[in-house]
């Protein structure tokens, strides 16, 4: 990014003292106003934060959070639970001086961007996923979505590719089973790249794989924006049959790819910015 801005990189220095606690130091001081960029992947990450935020306190600053780790916990689901993704925007609010900006990527859930203190964007990466899709050189591809909650981004991706699109529908057909299909599409001997805002366990996609391995699909490709992979994750995904797995580099895995570095330094341009 800051080779695309044509701004200073500032190095930065992270340790860890030998009782467990992070330190962060800025070794080139940066001047004027500054991007702070950090991904949320661990509860580490989000205290280099606000030890960076600390450091340049008597600076505008845009804070790029690509991928914003607790984004899931948008709601109190059960009482007694807290709304983390919010106690971590309060944790931050206090450095954020008039001017400020605060970027995510793909967030899990946009209301999140409301509890910050300033202006506050999420930038979509979905066409740049589309793009290396597009690369595959598919025939007649099928963008599926695998839960309702995906199907705004499949059918920005399909509208990309000029491609289909269309979501897994779960059918209980029991108390204990339950079914999952395309809602309306066949797949059988089609091509077909599965779109959702992150992969984390492998789950959901290996399951939405196995579904659509099984009732004919040729290939099938996944393609999503934060690649957690937690554990075993990316076996889960190769055992159940996937072709290849596309994703950015929103968090620093092997299969993170595509650089949502352009998508962000757009945004700090003011080119699609807030
Ligand atoms: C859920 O709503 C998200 O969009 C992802 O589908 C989900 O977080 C993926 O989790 P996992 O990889 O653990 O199944």
């Amino acid at each position: 990014m800051a080779t695309i801005l044509k701004q200073d990189l500032a190095l930065c220095e992270y340790r860890t003292f030998p009782d467990g606690e992070s330190y962060s130091q800025v070794v080139t001081e940066p001047e004027g106003e500054v991007a702070i960029i950090q991904s949320t992947i661990t509860d580490r990450d989000i205290i280099y934060i606000l030890q960076l935020l600390d450091i340049c306190r008597d600076k505008r600053v845009s804070l790029v959070i690509p991928y914003f780790g607790y984004a899931r916990q948008d709601k109190i689901f059960k009482s007694g639970e807290p709304m983390t993704a919010r106690a971590i925007a309060y944790a931050i609010n206090p450095f954020l001086s008039a001017g400020s900006k605060v970027y995510t990527v793909n967030i899990h859930a946009s209301s999140v961007l409301s509890h910050f203190s300033c202006p506050a964007q999420n930038l979509d990466a979905t066409a740049l996923l589309a793009e290396r899709v597009q690369t595959l050189g598919l025939n007649n591809p099928v963008i599926i979505s695998p839960d309702k909650g995906a199907v705004a981004m499949g059918k920005i991706a399909a509208s990309c590719l000029g491609a289909e699109c269309d979501y897994l529908e779960k059918t209980r057909l029991s108390g204990t089973e339950v079914s999952m299909a395309p809602k309306e599409i066949n797949v059988i001997g089609r091509d077909v790249v599965i779109f959702d805002d992150m992969i984390a366990t492998g789950g959901t996609m290996a399951t939405a794989i196995s579904i659509l391995k099984k009732q004919g699909a040729r290939k099938v490709y996944l393609a999503a924006v934060h690649p957690v992979l937690t554990g075993n994750a990316i076996l889960k995904l190769y055992r159940s049959g996937v072709e290849a797995v596309l994703s950015t580099d929103t968090i620093d895995r092997g299969v993170g790819t595509i650089s949502v570095a352009p998508l962000i330094a757009d945004a700090l341009k003011g080119l699609s910015g807030i």
